[in-house]
């Protein structure tokens, strides 16, 4: 096996999602409630892991506030990935959480030398317009930019003098041991994400409310940093954090998904013949060399990209899923068709995504605050 990395800025090889667990220091998820068991990402284990998860529990069930807080990183195109935070987001807005969404314009400036200009224009053709689209609310959410966090001089104050305090507890060595390389932007985009995490506990903002950050996994290290550095803050009154890790899904052809690979992902502005395309040409298939081997030995549904799309996307429903499972495994369907009925739930679900993004192209500046 490929040894993995995975770190904010880097993540390769084969992710061992046990040992992640282990070298992170997570806590596996198990028996949440059943508004959780409801939804496919809990149910089919793409939320895998979780810190301090129970906080947010306790809320939901007393029907106290708590925020939900997380992050974009704006650069690319808006792919299936990127699809099941934003659906993780929307399900915690169902359930009562205030949402607050950074635009990571200074993060990408920092690590990845674009432009905020160019941050903007991606954040919003991109990421907020397929949110909104995707059944994101204005009511209870707030999208706002690393560079510019509000026209209100108190907020915007508050969140940049956090940023300043919070800096004081955190060691160049801790940097060190979180992140392996560092430069002093990325110290600094450090900094403001656990700015990001925390500043909805301000007076400013809401209050100490506890505050659920929903990350994919390679984020964790700049959630331990925050979290340490909490521990040691006596300026502020806050609430530890918690959050939630979501499973990287596979690229088409089996590695990694990568905004910057067209040939990896399907992207939500994806027209019916890309589809058709990338999933025939290049969907990874855990079929067999010939049919009559196939027919045979039957294939092999763990490994198959498009079997993956359906588990974790776009077959919600459980007995339809175990039916493709079996019928693959045992031989009875064939890659083609297999791919075929990936094909079609796509198609159908971007046809009436598409339209909905016209709509929400419309609405943008009732998130920006
Ligand atoms: N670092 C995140 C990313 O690369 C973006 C981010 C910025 C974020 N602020 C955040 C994530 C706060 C969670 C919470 O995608």
């Amino acid at each position: 096996m490929a040894e993995m990395t995975v770190t904010p800025w880097e993540v390769k090889g084969d992710i061992d999602y046990d040992k992640l667990i282990k070298e992170f220091g997570l806590t596996p998820i198990e028996d949440l409630p059943t508004v959780f068991q409801k939804n496919i990402l809990f149910r089919r284990g793409v939320v895998f892991a979780h810190r301090d998860i129970d906080r947010i529990l306790e809320c939901i069930k007393n029907k106290k506030p708590f925020a939900m807080m997380t992050g974009l990183m704006p650069t690319g195109k808006f792919h299936i990935g990127h699809m099941m935070l934003a659906q993780q987001i929307i399900f915690y807005q169902s359930l009562g959480a205030k949402i607050y969404i950074a635009v990571a314009d200074i993060e990408a400036f920092h690590a990845r030398g674009q432009t905020l200009e160019e941050s903007r224009q991606i954040a919003i053709n991109e990421y907020i317009t397929n949110y909104i689209a995707l059944g994101l609310k204005p009511k209870n959410c707030e999208i706002y930019f690393q560079s510019n966090r509000s026209d209100d001089p108190k907020k915007s104050n508050a969140y940049y003098r956090l940023q300043n305090i919070l800096a004081k507890h955190a060691t160049f060595n801790e940097f060190k041991a979180v992140y392996g390389e560092i430069t002093p932007g990325k110290m600094v985009s450090s900094l403001l994400q656990a700015a990001d995490m925390f500043h909805p506990q301000l007076k400013e903002f809401e209050k100490p409310i506890p505050v659920l950050v929903p990350v994919g996994a390679d984020q964790d290290p700049h959630i331990r940093l925050a979290r340490d550095i909490c521990q040691r803050t006596k300026e502020y009154k806050l609430i530890q954090l918690s959050s939630t890790y979501q499973k990287f899904i596979p690229g088409l052809k089996g590695d990694k998904m990568s905004s910057s690979d067209p040939t990896s992902y399907i992207a939500l502005s994806d027209l019916p013949g890309d589809i058709d395309n990338k999933i025939k040409k290049y969907a990874f298939s855990g079929g067999r060399e010939t049919l009559e081997e196939h027919r045979k030995l039957g294939g092999n549904p763990d490994v198959d990209v498009s079997f993956q799309y359906l588990k974790y996307i776009f077959e919600d429903d459980d007995k339809k899923l175990k039916k493709i499972y079996d019928d693959y495994k045992s031989g009875k369907l064939l890659t083609g068709e297999l791919k075929q009925i990936l094909i079609d739930k796509m198609k159908l679900f971007l046809r009436e995504h598409q339209k909905k993004r016209e709509d929400a192209k419309k609405s943008i500046n009732k998130f920006l605050k």
